[in-house]
């Protein structure tokens, strides 16, 4: 592959995200604290989506004191929805440590910000550039398209040593002036997202497409070049909605995908049991099943067949609650929450 000098691309991108900038929340005011959410949220979650739960979080933990001290279930409930839930988790964490070891300030180093669980090298990249103005690169998936077309370059973005090269390329072209720092990083997100888009990129409205070798020669569509994906394992999941007297049964998961959170009593089915024999080993009896209806739901590695059972009961062996508290105050990972469908027949 020929050498790209990317010393081309800070000056017409800087004058584009000038003109072409959407306004979003994390925009405003981007302290450490505020860009870090931010950056977190948008990891696998699109901007819009993410919007809404941004300004939520923010209005109910405005600063790393309340996340570091917030309770668990209240913390889940602000990501309910959001998925990943490893990420907020390592969150408050990461706030934790920022309390006891830096007295509530960020870290300003690269180093020390990549010590922070939950924090690797894109973040830490996107914290230091767009909230400290440092001449540091953030490596996202739109970063990896607008970079591989406009070199054609052929590594595959999961091959770590591709990170690494984009990292220190990148980093080595930064403007010299904090702000414009904080303004190149953002730039390229957003062309990525705005024009150098996965389908059908707007090449003609482009500030780069004089210099983009894939623009002139129509390999657009060939990169960036993905990773092979391997086929999800797929599971058959009983999920059971259990009406007692006191409200629906949820409890803790203790194990698989989603340890940790809430669920309706759930089993992987091994072939030949049946939900009886599934209920029966949580010692229940006497119940009546009221509907059943099949859902799906999708992970990163693992596909769920499910088989949502509703049942009413005088007792069963889990914590109970009504619906306003299901609502309100129980967080309940999506996979799960479209069960309640079936309390709707
Ligand atoms: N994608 C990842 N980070 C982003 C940001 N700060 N703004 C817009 N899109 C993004």
């Amino acid at each position: 592959m020929q050498k790209f000098d990317f010393h081309q691309i800070p000056a017409p991108l800087l004058s584009w995200y000038r003109e072409n900038k959407r306004a979003l929340p994390w925009r405003e005011n981007p302290t450490p604290y505020r860009v870090w959410v931010s950056e977190i949220m948008l990891q696998q979650t699109r901007v819009e989506a993410v919007k809404e739960y941004y300004l939520r979080f923010m209005q109910t933990l405005p600063t790393v004191w309340d996340l570091a001290e917030c309770e668990e279930e209240k913390l889940l409930k602000l990501w309910e929805g959001l998925g990943y839930y490893s990420r907020v988790r390592n969150m408050q964490k990461a706030a934790k440590i920022i309390v006891s070891m830096y007295a509530g300030e960020f870290p300003r180093s690269y180093e020390d910000l990549t010590s922070l669980p939950g924090i690797g090298s894109y973040t830490a990249g996107a914290i230091a550039s767009i909230a400290y103005g440092q001449p540091v690169a953030a490596v996202d998936g739109n970063v990896f398209r607008v970079a591989s077309r406009l070199e054609e370059n052929p590594t595959p973005i999961s091959d770590p040593k591709y990170r690494k090269y984009l990292e220190s390329t990148l980093s080595a072209v930064y403007p010299k002036n904090g702000e414009e720092c904080s303004a190149f990083t953002q730039s390229i997100f957003e062309l990525g997202a705005l024009i150098c888009k996965p389908q059908s990129p707007d090449c003609h409205l482009c500030p780069l497409k004089g210099i983009c070798r894939a623009n002139q020669k129509g390999t657009q569509g060939d990169f960036p070049v993905m990773p092979i994906k391997k086929p999800k394992r797929i599971e058959e999941v009983y999920v059971f909605v259990i009406e007692t007297p006191s409200g629906i049964c949820i409890r803790r998961r203790e194990q698989g995908v989603l340890r940790g959170l809430n669920e309706f009593p759930s089993h992987v089915a091994i072939e030949g049991e049946t939900p009886e024999n599934i209920l029966n080993g949580w010692g229940m009896y006497e119940f009546k099943e009221i509907n059943r209806r099949k859902y799906r739901h999708i992970f990163t590695h693992i596909r769920w067949e499910m088989t949502c059972i509703r049942i009413r009961t005088d007792s069963a062996p889990f914590d109970a609650y009504t619906l306003d508290e299901i609502n309100e105050f129980i967080s309940l990972p999506t996979a799960f929450r479209q069960c309640m469908g079936i309390l709707q027949e």
